[in-house]
């Protein structure tokens, strides 16, 4: 429908297109397309509103560890097929200091959990597919994205698509666009809560055409600190090192990038990662962050647009599908049957899980990066509590579980 525009605000003579529908989802990252999917399966109409292009958002290159809990929403969603075909199973990750690496064999620990390696865009990927499949709307490259009323009456969103200023009238609006999104800074700061930490370092990541020489991941600390190998396929080479926040990325050579990931990874048995061509490379800043509550009114917001872990525990990703999972299950509760008891429990459940992946994402990262200020006594300390950890079944147990990861609930 199209509608002459004074009262909206808009110029006098402006033509805007009004729609309706049940939930607008603002961001086609992980959270807001996996909420379009579970939302379509439960017959709940929404409008999906992505800024960036559809090929942007399938290259950008993120995470890698995918729970237990997040494969098997995958596979229940319908979008499992190539992930069971392609995703890498492990069942075990080392932690290497000191010149040797330490298996912890976490599918023993837990009862049978491990984690599964398939790239983000790839999840991305098979997401958009679906979506394109189910025929529900989900556009790209929208702009001036904003959004209205959702603490009183009927919430919209207004954006332009191909020039054309739109309207969007929902009864709820999930902020679904990540950190750097426009949801978040919409609601008013008094009926926010920030808790924020940000860390001394970043991370350099390369992805590299190298055959992985570990069947699983290694996280190590170095004197010169932290370094990361993972992977992304049999051919693929996924690694990072610990640089500063604003590391110049020109600053790094190929040649020096090989020769500081194999002096902080190889260890004494003659282990080091495979080289080979490094085909893109990226440096990310480290936060830990959580707004509180998750809600205002009849927004909602979920995966990094509320919270942001550090990358070291691998959860940003899982927790954003274990929010939109809760979200969906809410919103089924209102539509059948008008009890909004879930929707008013969201903000908190979903904070409980929020905070235990920040502690334990936290804890990685403080056990494996070196800090400026640190001195030697904090290195033999991190060493003292690696060598605990490696020796102890209860303190091998505890990282298991958390890093696999507990299943969603609702
Ligand atoms: P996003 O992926 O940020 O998606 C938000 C979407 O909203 C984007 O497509 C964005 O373009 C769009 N958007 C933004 N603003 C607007 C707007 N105004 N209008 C419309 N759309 C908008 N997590 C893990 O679980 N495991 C890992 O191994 C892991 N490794 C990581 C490694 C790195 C280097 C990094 C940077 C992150 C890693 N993460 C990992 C974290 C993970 O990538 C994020 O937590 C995840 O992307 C969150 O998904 P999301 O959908 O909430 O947000
Ligand atoms: C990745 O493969 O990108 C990855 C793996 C483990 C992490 C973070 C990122 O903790």
């Amino acid at each position: 429908m199209s509608w002459s525009a004074a009262a909206h605000g808009a110029k006098a003579g402006t033509t805007i297109m009004l729609s309706r529908t049940q939930v607008g989802i603002v961001g086609a990252g992980p959270a807001g397309l996996m909420l379009g999917q579970l939302l379509h399966l439960r017959g709940i109409d929404s409008v999906i509103l992505e800024n960036r292009s559809q090929e942007y958002v399938i290259e950008r290159v993120r995470a890698g560890v995918l729970e237990q809990a997040t494969v098997d929403l995958m596979r229940e969603v319908g979008v499992g097929g190539r992930l069971a075909r392609e995703g890498l199973r492990h069942d075990g990750v080392y932690l290497a200091f000191g010149g040797a690496r330490h298996r912890i064999d976490m599918a023993e620990l837990t009862g049978g959990r491990g984690i599964t390696i398939y790239g983000q865009n790839e999840v991305v990927r098979d997401l958009i597919d679906a979506r394109q499949a189910s025929g529900r709307p989900l556009h790209f490259e929208v702009e001036d994205v904003s959004v209205h009323d959702f603490t009183s009456g009927t919430p919209t969103i207004r954006y332009r698509l191909n020039g054309v200023a739109c309207e969007l009238t929902c009864d709820v609006i999930a902020g679904c666009d990540g950190f750097h999104g426009i949801t978040r800074p919409a609601i008013p700061a008094d009926r926010l809560r920030i808790f924020e930490r940000a860390y001394p370092f970043g991370w350099l990541g390369i992805l590299a055409e190298a055959a992985p020489s570990s069947d699983e991941l290694v996280y190590s600390l170095h004197e010169r600190g932290f370094a990361l190998f993972s992977m992304r396929s049999p051919q693929v080479t996924r690694l990072y090192l610990q640089c500063a926040p604003d590391e110049d990325i020109g600053a790094w050579s190929d040649d020096r990038i090989w020769s500081e990931l194999d002096a902080r990874l190889a260890t004494n048995d003659g282990w080091r990662p495979n080289h080979g061509r490094i085909f893109q490379k990226g440096v990310t800043g480290m936060r830990s962050f959580v707004a509180e509550p998750m809600r205002c009114g009849r927004l909602f917001l979920a995966g990094d647009a509320a919270h942001i872990v550090p990358p070291t525990g691998a959860k940003g990703l899982n927790l954003a599908m274990a929010d939109v999972y809760r979200l969906a299950v809410a919103l089924e509760d209102f539509y059948r049957s008008g009890n909004e008891a879930r929707l008013d429990a969201y903000s908190e459940r979903a904070l409980a899980r929020t905070w235990r992946a920040q502690r334990f994402s936290w804890w990685m990262t403080s056990m494996l990066h070196r800090a400026d200020g640190d001195n030697p006594f904090d290195f033999r300390r991190q060493r003292a509590e690696l060598e605990y950890l490696v020796g102890s079944r209860a303190a091998m147990t505890s990282l298991a579980e958390s890093y696999t990861g507990a299943a969603f609930d609702a």
